[in-house]
């Protein structure tokens, strides 16, 4: 108790003790904590004492009960005062009222007087909170209007000094409600009145005070700590409601494409969030993976692009409690260059014919890349060389076309490569080889290796024997280029010339079908064509010259003088000749040619040998000394003519030389010429000559004989017919100084009986009969043929030669 308000208590004291005059008992009220040596009242004179007896009679305080001496008398005033501190609240508690029950004790005698003090409160205790700080739970989920008891405060005063209210600080969710129970207690209780979010404050600080209705008034305070607690009022959200990413494809297993994070604004195991997949199609589950925990999506599977080029996916997060919330997932997957072009051929024309036209279309070919974008862009390409390139036709369609003429003789078969090549980073590639062939087109005549061929022969050949060969070469395929040989059909000299020669039609080996005869012709030409068995097949032509050449088997042939036997003929010489005058000239001719036509005169014998002689080519007998009167008239002369062939032939005839001026001196030439018959010269020419004859005779009869035999073989009869000539040579045979042509006029005709197929017996007619006139040729008919053919005489002159020597 302050001391500032006793003064004010005392006075009221003493007004109180006035009144209360007890008849043997005093009361007094007093206010608590009075200071000690206050004065409560005068109990002398209160009770009628006598104030001088008092210390005589002892005069003392007695408390009732306790030991505590709270009042005290004194003994000269009789004034009652306050000993020890009165503390109400200490002696009554909470009782209404307070009295302090006291004794006076008196003796001689003994007196005994009760002194009741009343002790009045004062408001001397301030409201008080059992505990420092108040401390309350709250959920979060509690509704508006929710009651929340606070603990009481408590006043050691009473009535009016006691707690009378409270106040709560000013705040954003709580009212108080301040109700009082039985026996006037009051005491304060929370009311929400705005509901709480855990996620917004979790720990809300609140002061209470209480107040008691003393004066002045007393108060205390206590800080109440509300804690929110959680309650799973927060469904996990996702940062984005769309989560995308990008994907290479073909990414390797765990790569992580994307993390996921839902936030759960609830506590513990409230914000505890489990993703998972949702709703997902089972052709994706396995291809990514999402971890429950961490929300990393993770590649599980195999990445194709061309299979799948997007997904997306429900992804739930979910807290322990059950709250789900959900996002989509989209991957998008990029394409990555992984798969080469794919060429197809779609058509072919296999073979192609060698003569298509340039710029057909042999083939279609198609090309796929199953990439995208860039990465399906593809270029095609040709390899170099080839006769063909590709022509872009519609979306991804090439058509391979030929370039130029193609030539199955030269390729025969192509192999085209075609390379596709994607523009994708680094490009991929492939390519495809088309085998194509060329068809054959019968386009190539058959060529001869020469272009003419010409061949030598010797006359007198065997038939059949084997001349030459022409060849010829068709580089087209099978029957295109298969060559035939075949005569083309022609004459020579009014012959056909299958009876000259044949051709064997494989092989192009040239057969001579018949003998030759140089003194007939000397050459001629044949056509060969050359044919291969396409359709229509082509052919080419080849000259063939055959040269024929001369064998010496012909013997001079002496036209003058004439052969012995039919004329009788004599040359008269003048007597008065000088020397070197011309008598005559033996004139002779040889069927051969060059060499073996080439003549030489000589003298054999004579009946003066040095009276003539002879030009050596010319043949002209020369006087060589003036003629005497001594020689005798009658000259005879031998005269050889030799050829120059090997081995040479030679024929004799006779010349009968008259020496006189007048024809009727002449006697008898046949004695003349028996005269020299013994002549040891003529002798041996005889020997010589009739060797030589008989070997030709024989060498002639064995051929006859075997042409005889054999008459399928071919033969050939020829009798020359000559003109006598007006010239010393007739025109018909080879000029011996000559060029060694041909003369102009053969003049023959000829049998032919060949072995061919086309006929057995032919007449051939004459080749030249225009050309000569009429005059000059010896015409025979087929039937003096037979008449010489029949005396199996091929040389009369000779024969009649050699008889005349
Ligand atoms: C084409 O290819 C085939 C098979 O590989 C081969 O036998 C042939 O010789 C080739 N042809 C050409 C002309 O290269
Ligand atoms: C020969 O050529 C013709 C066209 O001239 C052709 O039709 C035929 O097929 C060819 N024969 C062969 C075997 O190639
Ligand atoms: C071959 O010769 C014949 C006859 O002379 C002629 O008709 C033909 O056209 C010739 N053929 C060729 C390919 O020269």
């Amino acid at each position: 108790m302050g001391y500032s308000t006793f003064a004010l208590h005392c006075g009221l004291a003493f007004i109180f003790l006035a009144f209360h005059p007890v008849n043997g008992d005093v009361s007094y009220s007093i206010p608590e904590e009075m200071k000690r040596g206050s004065l409560i009242g005068n109990i002398a004179k209160d009770l009628g004492l006598d104030l001088g007896r008092l210390s005589a009679r002892k005069a003392r305080i007695d408390a009732e009960d306790n030991n505590v001496q709270y009042c005290g008398v004194n003994l000269n005033t009789g004034n009652l005062i306050v000993q020890e501190r009165i503390d109400r609240e200490g002696l009554c508690a909470k009782k209404a009222s307070c009295v302090l029950k006291q004794e006076l004790v008196l003796e001689n005698p003994l007196e005994l007087h009760r002194i009741n003090i009343r002790v009045q409160d004062i408001n001397d205790n301030s409201p008080q909170f059992k505990e420092e700080s108040l401390k309350i739970e709250i959920q979060e989920s509690a509704v508006k209007g929710a009651r929340f008891l606070l603990g009481e405060a408590h006043d050691g005063d009473i009535g009016e000094n006691a707690v009378q209210g409270y106040s709560l600080q000013q705040n954003d969710h709580f009212k108080l409600n301040v109700n009082t129970k039985g026996g006037g207690r009051k005491y304060g209780e929370l009311f929400l009145d705005k509901e709480l979010d855990r996620e917004e404050k979790n720990e809300i600080v609140l002061l209470l005070t209480a107040f008691d209705g003393g004066s002045p008034q007393r108060s205390g305070t206590v800080v109440i700590r509300v804690t929110v607690l959680d309650a799973n009022d927060n469904v996990p959200v996702f940062s984005q409601s769309v989560y995308k990413a990008s994907l290479p494809e073909n990414s390797p297993l765990d790569t992580i494409v994307l993390s996921m994070t839902a936030t759960d604004a609830d506590d513990g195991l409230n914000s505890e969030i489990t993703y998972g997949f949702d709703h997902v199609s089972d052709e994706n589950s396995d291809v990514f993976s999402l971890h429950p925990k961490t929300g990393e999506v993770r590649v599980a599977g195999i990445i194709d692009y061309e299979k799948v080029s997007s997904y997306e996916m429900q992804i739930s997060a979910k807290d322990s409690l059950g709250l789900v919330s959900y996002a989509t997932l989209i991957i998008e997957v990029t394409d990555i260059n992984d798969n080469a072009p794919v060429i197809h051929l779609k058509s072919l024309s296999n073979p192609v014919p060698e003569n298509v036209s340039p710029g057909t279309e042999v083939g279609i070919i198609n090309v796929q890349d199953r990439d995208s974008e860039n990465n399906r862009q593809v270029r095609c390409s040709i390899q170099q060389g080839v006769p063909f390139k590709l022509v872009p036709s519609i979306k991804n369609y090439y058509s391979l076309v030929t370039t130029g003429q193609l030539d199955r003789e030269l390729v025969s078969d192509y192999n085209i490569t075609i390379t596709a090549t994607d523009e994708g980073s680094p490009p991929l590639s492939s390519s495809k080889t088309v085998q194509l062939s060329v068809a054959d087109i019968n386009d190539n005549p058959p060529v001869f290796e020469e272009q003419s061929y010409s061949t030598y022969v010797t006359e007198n050949n065997k038939p059949g024997s084997t001349l030459c060969s022409v060849t010829a070469r068709d580089p087209d395929w099978r029957q295109n280029g298969t060559v035939i040989y075949s005569l083309l059909p022609g004459e020579v000299n009014g012959a056909p010339v299958s009876s000259y020669l044949s051709v064997n039609g494989d092989t192009g080996v040239i057969h001579a079908v018949r003998s030759f005869d140089y003194e007939q012709f000397r050459s001629f030409k044949v056509h060969v064509m050359a044919r291969d068995n396409g359709s229509p097949p082509l052919s080419s032509n080849v000259t063939v010259s055959v040269f024929i050449s001369d064998v010496n088997d012909n013997s001079p042939q002496i036209l003058y003088p004439a052969p012995e036997g039919n004329s009788f003929m004599t040359e008269l010489i003048p007597k008065a000749a000088h020397g070197g005058s011309l008598v005559s000239k033996v004139i002779a001719v040889d069927a051969d040619s060059g060499q073996n036509a080439w003549l030489s005169y000589h003298i054999v014998k004579s009946t003066d040998p040095g009276l003539f002689t002879i030009g050596l080519h010319s043949g002209e007998i020369r006087t060589q000394r003036d003629i005497s009167e001594s020689d005798s008239m009658k000259q005879n002369l031998i005269v050889s003519v030799k050829d120059n062939g090997q081995p040479s032939l030679s024929a004799t005839c006779s010349m009968y030389l008259l020496i006189s001026d007048n024809l009727a001196e002449v006697p008898e030439l046949k004695d003349i010429s028996y005269d020299e018959k013994n002549s040891k010269l003529t002798s041996y020419l005889i020997i010589a000559l009739v060797s030589v004859s008989t070997f030709f005779l024989t060498f002639i009869i064995i051929i006859l004989g075997v042409r005889f035999c054999r008459r399928r073989k071919p033969r050939l009869l020829f009798d020359g017919a000559v003109a006598i000539p007006s010239a010393y040579l007739p025109p018909n045979y080879a000029d011996v100084d000559g060029t060694g042509t041909l003369r102009s006029a053969y003049n023959y005709d000829a049998y032919l009986t060949t072995g061919s197929r086309t006929s057995d017996f032919k007449f051939v007619t004459s080749y030249n009969e225009n050309t000569l006139p009429a005059d000059q040729t010896l015409r025979k008919s087929p039937s003096d043929f037979a008449d010489v053919f029949g005396d199996c005489d091929a040389s009369p002159e000779l024969e009649k030669a050699v008889s005349r020597v």
